[in-house]
């Protein structure tokens, strides 16, 4: 057996955005390059306080709610603030939206013809327990000579970019530019993200689903119907439950293996819980690039048209032909 040396020829994500750079077409390409560069910066920085945050003092609650009535923890205000920063000085974002925070952030002054979407960090509740958590961002372009609500009111396949960095095991980000799926995982003696997993595609069925099923009783028919036929199916194979609680998480182990991610609207919560523009719509955008399928139920999630900036809307995303079953048992039921 003789033992691989090293590799020496590294891709690392700078390095991966500036050859996709030219190859989006857009005289603002550079802009973009700059703006993700910004973004990798953030999630190094946020990886770091995580995998610190029991060490110095950073679990547990900040002790204010934010605009969706949730308790913030220490990590999501150290988060938000690291990402609202540091994409304010990079000069190219013009209007930012966080789950953090109530109003969109218009950037006065600002050059930038970017707005970025984000939720900066995702699975909070799983923070005090050292099991994974993210941060979820997607981008759009301003429409006009200034940044308005209104260039990010906008459905989510007008998203230029998106992605995630799952803080777990390992650090790795997942991004899109359109042209695919590329996961790097974060090097920390380098300190540089590396590309690990090019050119990710979602298996077209799967053996996994991914659901809070305590939330059953609420469910509506279709969602229990569907869930029953993967639980008892005639083949006698039933699907196996994986479920984190942490977005991020779910949909990256369903990127890489396969199977159905869920969080429908049901009779308590009338659209569900995900946000569109910062947690279902860079998702989804993944998962289309992936070779996957992203759907409310009945509608495609990237044609949903955002009413406010922290509307939500029901998610089942993952691999094509489970997510079709799925969209089968809601055709049937309308
Ligand atoms: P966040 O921590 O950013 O508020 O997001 C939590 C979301 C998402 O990560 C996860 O898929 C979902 O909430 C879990 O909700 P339940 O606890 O209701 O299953
Ligand atoms: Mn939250
Ligand atoms: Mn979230
Ligand atoms: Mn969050």
């Amino acid at each position: 057996h003789e033992i691989e040396p090293p590799a020496t020829d590294l891709i690392t994500l700078t390095r991966h955005i500036l050859s996709q750079q030219y190859a989006l077409g857009e005289r603002a390409a550079g802009d973009l390059t700059l703006l993700l560069i910004a973004i990798q910066v953030t999630s190094k920085y946020i990886a770091s306080n995580v995998r610190k945050a029991r060490l110095i003092n950073l679990v547990g609650l900040a002790g204010a709610e934010n605009v969706q009535g949730e308790d913030q923890k220490k990590l999501d205000v150290l988060s938000n603030d690291i990402m609202v920063n540091a994409l304010r000085a990079s000069g190219k974002v013009a209007v930012m939206v966080s789950e953090e925070i109530e109003d969109a952030i218009i950037v006065g002054g600002s050059k930038g013809t970017y707005c970025v979407v984000f939720d900066p960090l995702d699975g909070s509740s799983n923070i005090d327990a050292g099991v994974n958590v993210g941060t979820i961002f997607g981008v759009y372009k301003v429409q006009g000579s200034s940044g308005s609500v209104s260039d990010v009111l906008r459905p989510g396949n007008e998203m230029v970019a998106a992605g995630y960095t799952m803080y777990g095991s390992s650090c790795n980000l997942v991004l899109s530019t359109g042209q695919g799926v590329h996961g790097f995982t974060l090097d920390e003696a380098l300190g540089e993200f590396i590309l690990t997993h090019p050119d990710i595609t979602i298996p077209d069925r799967g053996k996994i689903y991914s659901f809070n099923e305590g939330n059953s009783l609420h469910f509506y028919p279709p969602t229990n119907s569907y869930l029953d036929s993967i639980k008892y199916p005639k083949n006698g194979k039933p699907y196996s439950a994986r479920y984190i609680g942490s977005m991020v998480a779910d949909v990256h182990r369903t990127l890489l293996y396969g199977g159905i991610f869920g969080y429908p609207d049901d009779k308590k919560s009338k659209d569900g819980k995900l946000r569109m523009l910062y947690e279902a719509f860079p998702m989804a955008f993944l998962t289309e690039q992936a070779g996957g399928v992203a759907t409310t139920g009945s509608q495609r999630i990237l044609d949903v048209i955002p009413k406010n900036i922290h509307g939500r809307c029901p998610v089942f995303l993952g691999s094509k032909e489970d997510v079709e079953d799925l969209k089968k048992f809601y055709a049937d039921y309308d």
